[in-house]
């Protein structure tokens, strides 16, 4: 007998997402589906998945034991959201109003906004101000299924500054129930005071901030933004250099908006991702095809610029790519925290099939943050990382649009939103 602390039983359909992770090709349209299935855990720990007839046959709950009757509902691994710019300050809601009207992201960044009014107000939010702000949004995001989060820092852009970020992220993630992964991002942009002189900012990034990163553990991964206008191929190659030796691994904002190649070198450089890829070239989609690099996409990007052009999944699909999803959470590009609204756009706009989405925003995307080992899918010795869903079935999901129908998630084990409401003991260690 299996001894179980929590079980869910009965649910609709359980989505379990088992199998080698990651999902390629045809791969990626089989999510494990259990109907009627049951699962429970110990101090966090998956320790039983299957029918009900087993579950009685090897489980036994505790005294005190949480049992969850979620007939009528289907349950799914929580949702890992492998690329958000979490901790940042101000809105730029005047800005988007602009774009409405017809101008573009890049003409209102030559003018001055975009990226560099989030710097502006994020250097002069306090470290409490930018914590309680992430609290917030982590919140938002429990609440809307996701229970593993990936963070950049980059709205700081100067070593007091991007350090402030990752020390939010840190106490952000020994307090809420949240698993965060920080990534050093001081390669967003260039700051304005290091406009004519980028190569020395190059040097501040990987001669004064990275080491101070390392020695306080504040990021395991770096990000570059490798564009027109921000970091050539030869300046990312540059930079990831210095960050591997300093190791840290690598993820690439490659070809969102020029197709510069950023693909090929994530490919080539062993990066653990590449993200974006609306701009992506044919010999990037082989490349990356055949490497292990990660291909995160960003459907709320495009949708939120009112972009025509998107990634082209299909055919990264088609080509054996493993391919993830994610919101890209950031004021100025797509401002969501929902990782179904992201699910519901690649079936939309990318043609994903819902099974090869769900897998994207699951098992694969748990890869592209090499945490596979631990959450993803729903299989024992896992994390109880489960979010039950008030939906019949799982196409579901994406065919009720606008609402959230959230129930019950459970991270880690714990029930931390309970009918849709966030439970005020959630706030605590994990
Ligand atoms: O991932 N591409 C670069 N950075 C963000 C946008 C940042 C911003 O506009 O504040 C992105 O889309
Ligand atoms: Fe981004």
């Amino acid at each position: 007998m299996n001894k179980a602390d929590l079980a869910v039983l009965n649910c609709n359909q359980l989505v379990t997402c088992r199998g080698p992770i990651p999902r390629r090709r045809t791969d990626l349209q089989d999510i494990g589906l259990l109907k009627n299935g049951c699962i429970a855990s110990y101090h966090g720990e998956i320790v039983f998945v299957g029918d009900e007839e087993a579950y009685h046959r090897e489980v036994e709950l505790a005294d005190n034991g949480i049992c969850i009757d979620s007939r009528g509902q289907i349950g799914l691994p929580g949702f890992v959201d492998p690329h958000t710019h979490l901790p940042f300050a101000g809105s730029r809601e005047e800005e988007f109003n602009l774009r409405v009207q017809g101008y573009t992201y890049q003409e209102l960044a030559e003018q001055g906004l975009g990226i560099q009014t989030t710097v502006n107000a994020t250097r002069q939010a306090s470290e409490e101000e930018l914590l309680a702000l992430c609290l917030s949004r982590l919140d938002s995001m429990l609440v809307h299924g996701t229970t593993t989060v990936e963070a950049k820092s980059g709205y700081g852009l100067n070593k007091k500054d991007e350090l402030k970020q990752l020390r939010v992220l840190k106490k952000a993630n020994a307090t809420h129930p949240m698993d965060i992964v920080s990534t050093f991002m001081g390669a967003h942009e260039v700051p304005k005071e290091y406009k004519s002189r980028k190569s020395e900012y190059m040097d501040l990034l990987i001669r004064d901030i990275l080491p101070e990163v390392k020695k306080e553990s504040l990021a395991e991964f770096f990000d570059v933004f490798c564009e027109e206008g921000v970091y050539s191929v030869e300046e990312t190659k540059e930079l990831i250099r210095g960050a591997k030796d300093a190791g840290f691994k690598i993820k690439i904002h490659a070809d969102e908006f020029a197709s510069l190649g950023g693909a090929q070198l994530a490919a080539e450089e062993g990066a653990i991702s590449a993200e974006h890829l609306i701009a992506i070239t044919e010999e990037g989609i082989e490349k990356i095809a055949q490497s292990p690099t990660s291909a995160i996409l960003l459907p709320g990007v495009s949708f939120f610029l009112m972009q025509q052009k998107k990634a082209p999944a299909r055919r990264l699909i088609e080509q054996g790519a493993v391919v993830s999803l994610a919101t890209d959470f950031n004021p100025g590009s797509s401002m969501t925290e929902s990782m179904l609204f992201i699910l519901q756009l690649a079936v939309f706009t990318l043609n994903m099939g819902i099974e090869e989405a769900i897998n994207a925003v699951t098992a694969n995307a748990s890869y592209a943050l090499e945490k596979h080992e631990q959450v993803g899918s729903l299989e024992i010795g896992k994390k109880m990382d489960l979010v039950l869903w008030d939906v019949p079935t799982y196409p579901y999901l994406v065919y009720h649009l606008g609402v959230n129908p959230v129930k019950h998630v459970i991270k880690n084990g714990k029930i931390v939103v309970e009918d849709g409401r966030i439970l005020q003991t959630s706030v605590g260690p994990h």
